[in-house]
């Protein structure tokens, strides 16, 4: 029937969309860092007689090594990945670093989906027809801040997760031209506010700020109604969705010039880790 792979499928909108493919006959594979709502998810699926399509890999997507270790066992795992969905994220109001030396928004946001998107194009590219769904910010964030990404001078707070968005965004755009000879969909989606657990540390301020967030946003299968149409029927090799709806990909946040800019930088980066 098909193979769905989500990070942050363990909680909020990625929970929702594994029970959805779950129930849709697909294998599904959760990533997330607790054994808990992984064990809790299993269970749930052994419960509705899917316990054989269910599966949890528990790691922790802001390390480099462990998204190498997430891409070479869904590769050995699954011959083909039909849906990619990205969208595990954590947000601190304070700055930190991961042990790799990277803001640790930056790792997870956006530098574990460009390892995801890229180290996983082999199954992707073996399915009839591939969706990667990373939940970026569809031309509402940024700018980029070209010469800290790091976000090392006036860390941003929660805007630290819009300039992830931005930088997903121009991931998109350059993952749909670097692979245009691969039957892979990339489409970028901004659900709005949507009541999810909101992962991160906050401060006191951020913290009341999330909990208002929490009472007023959409439920997540409203999220999902809104997203459901594009997984189906990709539009174009590049999509951006805003609340349901389609947006335009031609505007500055979309420019395939910083898009080549960013990725080249990424690999520069990369090159420099440890794997
Ligand atoms: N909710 C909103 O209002 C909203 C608005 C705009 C965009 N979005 C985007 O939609 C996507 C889903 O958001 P959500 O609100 O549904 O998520 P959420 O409820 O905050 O859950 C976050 C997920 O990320 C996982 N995670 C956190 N740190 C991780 C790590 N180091 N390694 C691996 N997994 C990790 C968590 O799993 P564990 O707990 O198992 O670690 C959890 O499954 C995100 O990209 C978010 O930015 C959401």
């Amino acid at each position: 029937m098909g193979t769905t792979v989500i990070t942050g499928g363990t909680d909020g909108i990625g929970r929702a969309l594994a029970d959805r493919y779950l129930e849709r006959g697909h294998d599904v594979l959760i990533v997330g860092t607790s054994a808990e709502k992984g064990e809790a998810f299993l269970a749930a699926a052994e419960r509705r007689g899917a316990g054989d399509r269910a599966r949890f890999l528990r790691a922790d997507l802001s390390r480099v090594a462990e998204n190498h270790r997430v891409i070479a066992e869904i590769t050995r795992g699954y011959p083909a990945v039909d849906l990619l969905v990205l969208g595990a994220r954590f947000h601190r109001s304070t700055r930190a670093e991961t042990p790799d030396g990277l803001e640790s928004n930056f790792a997870l946001y956006y530098l574990s989906r460009h390892l995801l998107s890229h180290g996983l194009i082999a199954p992707l590219s073996r399915a009839e027809r591939a969706v990667v769904l990373n939940f970026g910010g569809s031309g509402q964030a940024g700018p980029v801040r070209w010469n800290d990404l790091q976000l090392r001078h006036g860390y941003p707070g929660t805007g630290a997760l819009g300039h992830g968005g931005a930088l997903c965004d121009l991931l998109g755009v350059h993952f749909a031209r670097l692979h245009a000879d691969t039957p892979v969909h990339y489409v970028l989606n901004h659900p709005g506010v949507v009541s999810t657990s909101f992962a991160g540390e906050y401060d006191p301020a951020t913290a009341a700020a999330v909990d208002r967030l929490k009472a007023t946003g959409k439920p997540v299968t409203e999220a999902i109604a809104q997203i459901q149409p594009f997984l189906d029927e990709p539009p174009a090799r590049l999509t951006a969705v805003l609340e349901g709806r389609q947006v335009p990909t031609d505007g500055q946040a979309f420019d395939p010039a910083d898009a080549a800019r960013l990725h080249e930088m990424t690999e520069r980066l990369l090159a420099d880790l440890p794997r």
